[in-house]
C-alpha cells in the first residue's frame, strides 16, 4: 500500500465537485495533459473533459460590444477518454443513474496514475464492481492510456463496450468566456484501421495545428483476450468501436485503451497521423508493460523533486505538497526541452488565461533552478525565441530594447485581452492590465537567479547576457528625466496589485512611479552593467556591435541606476506609486461583513458603480514583491546607489502597512505575504503558508480552480520550504543556509543541484546535514548562517543549529568567504 501522503483521494462522487477534481485529477507528461474527467462523461453541467497541448494556441474573432477582438486560446484537443459500457443493451453508465454503493477516486502521484473504483447497482438490481486507472504515459510522451475493469457480482450476460476518440469538442471551459468563439479545430480525417484501431485528425483553424490521434482497445476475460466482436460507429469527427462480449458473474471483465498522440510541430516525426497510428500498434501488447515504464519515469522525477518532512502532528501538509511538485512536474518535464513552449499560469489543465504565459515563471523558475535547471534554461528559451517580438513591442510603444507583453502565447505578442467580464455586474470592462511592465524585470531576474544557481555561462554567452542587454536598454529609455527633481521616473504602468489601473480623476489608465517597478528597473540595470563586465572580451564586443550599444548609452544606464525617483510616504513607508497616500482608506470591517469573501474587491466595487483605484488596498503584494526578491542586504545597496535612506527597521513597518491593505484577490499574494514574515512572524507566515498550499485543493476563489490549477502558488509554496524556511540563498559564488524551520517541523529532506554539484539536505531543529553526492568534483563552498565552509566530494556534514549564530562560526574546518 502506498503511503496516505502519496494518495490525493476523493471518497464518494459529488456531483458539484466534479469540475475541480477533474482540474486537480489532470495527468500531463509536459507535452500533454488531460483532465480527470470520467471516461463516460462528456461536457455538460457537471463535466469538463479537456486535452490540451502544451504551446497549442489558437486565434479566433468574436464581435463583442460592437467591436471585433481576437484571442489566442489554448485549444481543447479531441477527447481522448471515451470508454464506457451498457449491459445488454440497456443505458450506457451513467454515475448519476445507478444506485452508488462505493465509489473513490484516487491520485497517485507517486506513480502518476489516475484510479476509479465504483460499486453499483442498476434498476434491475445487478451489481458490478469497476476499477479504472488511467495514465498519460512520462517516458513515451505520445503515448497515453486507461484500462477499465468490469467485474460483475451477481449477474451474467451481454455488455458492450465503446470506446472512441471524441473531435466535436469546443473550447467551453470557462463561463466568462462563453458569449466568445470556441470552434478551434476543423475535422482532417476520420477512419478505422482495422478492428481495433481508431483514427482521428484535426486541425486548428488559424495556427494550422495539425493533431492526430490514434486509439487501440483490446478486451480480456480473466487475463485472457476475448472474443468481441467489434463494430464502427461514426458521426462527423466523433469515431467509435463498439464491442459485444458475454461476461459471467465474478469474471474479470477488462478492456485497454492505448492511445497516441501526435502534432504536426512534433521533432522527428514526418506525419503526424502516420506517426500516431504506428505507435499505438507497436506500443506493448499489455496496459501492465506500459504502467511499468510510466511508474519507472516517474520515480526517477521524483528522486530529483521530492521534499520529504516529518511533522509532530502530521497534517494534509506534506501531500499538498506533493500534489504541487506533481501538477508542476505534468506542466513542465524533461519532454519540455524539446518544446517551444513557455511554463502556462494555470497549467495546462483547464482554459482559464487561455493557457498564456505571464510573470508566474518568477514564482516557479526558484523551485526548478535548484532541481532541474535544465528546464528553467529551456523556459528562458522561450522568452528568447520570441526576442525579436519583444523588440518590435518595445519599438511600437516609442521604446529602446526588448518589451515583453504581460500575456504571451504562440509568438510572443501582447495577448492580454482588451475587454474582460465582471460576472457581478455582467459588464464587459476594459482590461489595463497589459500595463504591467514590471514582467521585464522579471524575465531579466529569473535569467540572472538561474545563472547564479547554475554558472551556466553557456546559456549567459549566448542567449542570458542579450536578454539582460535588451532589457535593461528598455528600462533605460522608459525612465524620464525630471528636471525640476532631478531624478527619472516610470509613468503609466502597472504594479503587480491589478486592483490599481490609473488615478480616480484621470480618464487615461496607468501609475507612476510604482516602487517596486522602479527599483526592480534599476536592479535590471545594473545587472545590465555586470553582465558586461561578466562576458569574456570577444562575445562583449561582439554584443555591443550587434546591439549597437555605444558608450553613451551605459553611461545612460549609468545614470538612470543611480537616479531614479522613489516615492515615499510622510512615514518613511515606501510607497506604492505616486498618489497612493492621497488615495482613500478602505472599510475593510463593513465590506467583510457586507459580502463575507472580498478577495475580488475589484469586482465588488465595479458592481457598486464604485471603483479600487479610488482607496488604499491590494489585490496581492506590490511594494512587499521586493522583500520577497531581494535581500536586504541587497535593498541597502539600491538604496544607498540612488541616495535614499535605508533602515531594517522600514522592512517591518512597511510589511504591515501593505498587509493590512490587501485582499488576497490573487493566490501568489500568500505566498509572498508568507515569505516576507518567514523571519518575524514565522506563527502569522506558517499560517498564509497553508492557506497558499489549500487554495486550489479548496478552491478558495470558489470556481476558477476548475478553470485550471494556479500554478504560482502551488511552485511558490513549495519554494517557500525548499528556501525560505532553509534560508537557502544563491549568491556570491556560494550557497547559503540559514534554516529557520517552522513550529512543529522535525524534519525536512530534499536533494538539490547547485552549480555542478549535487547534494541531500537533511535539517532539524536541531542540525543542518549536507551530503555531497558527486564524487569528483571539486569542493563546494556553502555558507551556514553566514560562516563559510567547504563540503569536500562524498562528504557528509553535520552543522548544530540550536546555539546563537555566533558560536557556530568555529564549527567545522570554515574556511573564509
Ligand atoms: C494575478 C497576476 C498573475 C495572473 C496569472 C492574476 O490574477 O493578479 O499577478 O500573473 O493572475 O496567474
Amino acid at each position: 500500500m502506498m503511503p496516505e501522503h502519496w494518495l490525493f483521494a476523493y471518497e464518494g462522487f459529488e456531483p458539484r465537485q466534479e469540475k475541480l477534481r477533474e482540474a486537480l485529477c489532470t495527468l500531463g507528461n509536459g507535452y500533454f495533459a488531460t483532465r480527470g474527467a470520467a471516461p463516460e462523461a462528456r461536457a455538460d453541467e457537471l463535466h469538463y473533459p479537456g486535452t490540451y497541448l502544451a504551446g497549442g494556441y489558437n486565434r479566433l474573432k468574436t464581435e463583442l460590444a460592437g467591436r471585433v477582438i481576437e484571442n489566442e486560446d489554448l485549444v481543447n484537443q479531441p477527447n481522448w477518454l471515451p470508454l464506457t459500457f451498457r449491459m445488454d443493451g440497456g443505458d450506457w453508465f451513467n454515475v448519476s443513474t445507478v444506485k452508488v454503493r462505493a465509489y473513490r477516486q484516487v491520485l497517485d502521484m507517486a506513480r502518476g496514475l489516475l484510479l476509479r473504483t465504483v460499486s453499483f447497482e442498476d434498476a434491475q438490481g445487478r451489481r458490478t464492481r469497476l476499477e479504472q486507472r488511467r495514465f498519460v504515459h512520462m517516458r513515451h510522451k505520445h503515448l497515453a492510456g486507461q484500462e477499465l475493469v468490469l467485474v460483475p457480482e451477481n449477474w451474467s450476460g451481454p455488455v458492450q463496450v465503446r470506446s472512441a476518440l471524441d473531435g466535436q469538442v469546443l473550447n467551453g471551459g470557462v463561463a466568462r468566456y462563453q458569449q466568445l468563439s470556441n470552434r478551434h479545430l476543423r475535422l482532417v480525417m476520420a477512419k478505422e484501421v482495422d478492428a481495433e484501431t481508431l483514427l482521428l485528425e484535426v486541425e486548428t483553424v488559424q495556427s494550422r495545428l495539425g493533431v492526430a490521434e490514434a486509439a487501440r482497445t483490446r478486451l480480456y476475460l480473466d487475463g485472457h483476450r476475448a472474443e468481441a466482436q467489434g463494430k464502427f460507429v461514426q458521426d462527423e469527427g466523433y469515431l467509435a468501436h463498439e464491442f459485444t462480449v458475454e461476461v459471467k458473474a465474478h469474471q474479470r471483465l477488462s478492456v485497454e485503451k492505448v492511445v497516441a498522440l501526435y502534432t504536426s510541430k512534433d521533432p522527428a516525426v514526418s506525419e503526424a497521423a502516420m506517426e500516431a497510428r504506428r505507435e499505438v500498434q507497436r506500443a506493448p501488447g499489455r496496459f501492465e508493460e506500459l504502467v511499468a515504464t510510466h511508474v519507472q519515469a516517474w520515480t526517477h522525477l521524483w528522486n530529483r523533486s521530492d521534499l520529504d518532512l516529518e511533522l509532530a502532528k502530521p497534517n494534509g501538509t506534506h501531500r499538498a505538497l506533493r500534489l504541487h511538485i506533481f501538477h508542476l512536474l505534468q506542466t513542465v518535464s524533461p519532454h519540455t526541452l524539446d518544446q517551444d513552449a513557455g511554463v502556462p499560469a494555470r497549467g495546462w489543465h483547464g482554459e482559464a488565461y487561455r493557457g498564456h504565459i505571464f510573470w508566474d515563471e518568477l514564482f516557479i523558475f526558484p523551485f526548478l533552478n535548484l532541481r532541474l535547471p535544465a528546464l528553467t534554461r529551456a523556459l528562458l528559451r522561450y522568452r528568447y525565441r520570441r526576442l525579436g517580438r519583444a523588440r518590435e513591442e518595445a519599438h511600437e510603444a516609442g521604446f529602446r530594447g526588448a518589451m515583453f507583453p504581460w500575456q504571451s502565447g504562440s509568438d510572443g505578442s501582447e495577448e492580454s485581452p482588451r475587454l474582460h467580464l465582471n460576472p457581478r455586474s455582467g459588464r464587459w470592462l476594459p482590461d489595463e492590465t497589459w500595463l504591467q511592465r514590471h514582467i521585464n524585470a522579471a524575465v531579466a531576474y529569473n535569467v540572472w537567479q538561474y545563472y547564479q544557481a547554475t554558472a551556466d555561462s553557456e546559456f549567459l554567452y549566448f542567449h542570458g547576457a542579450e536578454l539582460l542587454l535588451e532589457l535593461a536598454r528598455f528600462w533605460a529609455s522608459v525612465a524620464e528625466w525630471n528636471p525640476r527633481l532631478r531624478r527619472y521616473e516610470i509613468k503609466k504602468v502597472m504594479g503587480p496589485d491589478e486592483y490599481h489601473t490609473g488615478y480616480p480623476d484621470q480618464p487615461e489608465p496607468g501609475l507612476n512611479n510604482n516602487s517596486y517597478t522602479n527599483l526592480m528597473a534599476v536592479w535590471v540595470l545594473c545587472k545590465g552593467l555586470e553582465v558586461l563586465r561578466l562576458l569574456p572580451d570577444e562575445r562583449r564586443e561582439e554584443l555591443q556591435e550587434v546591439l549597437g550599444l555605444e558608450p553613451s548609452e551605459l553611461a545612460h544606464w549609468e545614470d538612470v541606476s543611480r537616479k531614479m525617483r522613489l516615492v515615499f510616504h510622510e512615514d518613511g513607508v515606501l510607497s506604492q506609486f505616486e498618489g497612493y497616500e492621497q488615495l482613500q482608506e478602505f472599510d475593510w470591517e463593513g465590506y467583510r461583513a457586507r459580502y463575507h469573501d472580498i478577495q475580488r474587491l475589484d469586482r465588488i466595487l465595479e458592481a457598486e458603480g464604485d471603483s479600487p483605484n479610488r482607496y488604499k488596498l491590494s489585490k496581492q503584494a506590490d511594494v512587499l514583491m521586493l522583500f520577497y526578491l531581494l535581500s536586504a542586504e541587497e535593498l541597502q545597496e539600491l538604496f544607498e546607489r540612488l541616495g535614499y535612506p535605508f533602515s531594517q527597521e522600514m522592512i517591518p513597518r512597511t510589511v504591515d502597512y501593505y498587509l493590512q491593505r490587501t485582499s488576497h484577490g490573487s493566490t501568489l499574494s500568500g505566498v509572498v505575504h508568507a515569505w516576507v514574515l518567514a523571519r518575524s512572524d514565522r506563527p502569522r507566515s506558517w499560517q498564509l503558508f497553508t492557506e497558499a498550499l489549500q487554495s486550489d485543493i479548496s478552491d478558495v476563489q470558489g470556481g476558477t480552480t476548475q478553470e485550471g490549477i494556479h500554478l504560482g502558488a502551488m511552485a511558490g509554496t513549495v519554494d517557500l520550504m525548499q528556501r525560505a524556511y532553509t534560508g537557502i540563498e544563491v549568491r556570491g559564488d556560494m550557497l547559503h543556509f540559514n534554516p529557520h524551520l517552522p513550529e512543529g517541523m522535525r524534519r525536512l529532506k530534499f536533494s538539490l543541484r547547485y552549480r555542478k554539484h549535487l547534494m541531500d539536505v537533511e535539517i532539524t531543529p536541531r542540525a543542518l546535514v549536507l551530503t555531497s553526492r558527486w564524487r569528483f568534483q571539486t569542493p563546494l563552498k556553502v555558507a551556514v548562517r553566514g560562516a563559510c565552509h567547504l563540503l569536500q566530494p562524498s562528504e557528509t556534514r553535520r552543522f548544530p543549529l540550536a546555539q546563537e549564530p555566533s558560536t557556530e562560526a568555529h564549527e567545522g574546518e570554515g574556511a573564509s568567504p
